[in-house]
């Protein structure tokens, strides 16, 4: 049983810092050598300070992004990019919309893509993904299933991006951004656990108190598709960065 490497900050903006400066540290450093960044991005409440901070870095410190290339995690399906509750939407309202990044270089699964063509869109993802070099930054939340993207529990360790059924409990949490469970998609396409096992670094950030169960589950358990995120623990390079209340069920 191998722990996972976990930070406690005093709140989640000092952990956002700490993320946002190390995401613009290596897009400076490959932009000098004429380089690209690759970045996997999550949405949710969980980043929302990564992008606000990244955001201020652009603005106000001349953080450009024109060497960025960006792999979302994942997206409902089936899912218009216009409405409310898009990942699409979710993107350009806390990041892509106020920053310098080329409209080509941005990479969201299309919850539009028809159910017969999707399997093969699914490994097109992949294969865009491989054709960068892989990701060199992985952005990842979690959810009280365990899961990271929208790999739900069920997922092992070999998972690819494909199209998936959320969980009970996953369409609970989401009620309130649908206006009732019932208008909650009941698939997603994400990004496999092996696809995020592939980058380079991972971050996982988790805050408050909802987090703390699944947080010890995911440090401290055992490696198991019960609860994806432990496939983590296989990772040699992944940091997972608490605020106090995330962190207060771990021994
Ligand atoms: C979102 C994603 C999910 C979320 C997780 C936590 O792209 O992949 O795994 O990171 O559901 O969501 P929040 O941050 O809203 O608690």
């Amino acid at each position: 049983l191998e722990r996972l490497n976990c930070n406690v900050f005093p709140n989640a903006p000092a952990a956002a810092r700490k993320v946002a400066d190390d995401i613009a540290t290596l897009i400076r450093d490959r932009a000098e050598k004429g380089k690209s960044c690759v970045l996997g991005l999550a949405t949710g409440s969980t980043p929302v300070g990564i992008y606000a901070e990244l955001v201020r870095l652009h603005k106000e410190e001349g953080l450009s992004f024109a060497n960025v290339v960006t792999f979302n995690l994942d997206e409902y399906y089936p899912m218009q990019p216009n409405e409310l509750q898009s990942y699409v939407r979710f993107m350009h309202e806390h990041l892509f919309d106020h920053i310098d990044i080329p409209a080509e270089n941005v990479h969201i699964p299309d919850g539009t893509v028809p159910a017969d063509q999707v399997a093969e869109y699914c490994q097109k993802y992949e294969e865009k993904i491989a054709e960068v070099g892989g990701i060199d930054i992985q952005l990842l939340g979690i959810g009280r299933t365990g899961h990271i993207g929208f790999n739900e529990p069920g997922s092992d360790e070999t998972s690819r991006t494909r199209l998936i059924t959320l969980d009970t409990v996953t369409r609970t949490d989401a009620a309130s951004d649908f206006f009732g469970a019932e208008n909650v998609p009941r698939r997603a396409i994400t990004m496999g656990v092996g696809t995020i096992l592939n980058a380079w670094k991972i971050y996982i950030l988790a805050f408050g108190e909802n987090k703390a169960q699944i947080v010890a589950r995911t440090v401290e358990g055992e490696q198991h598709p019960g609860v994806p995120a432990t496939y983590l623990q296989q990772h040699r390079n992944v940091e997972m960065l608490l605020d106090p209340a995330a962190a207060t069920e771990l021994t």
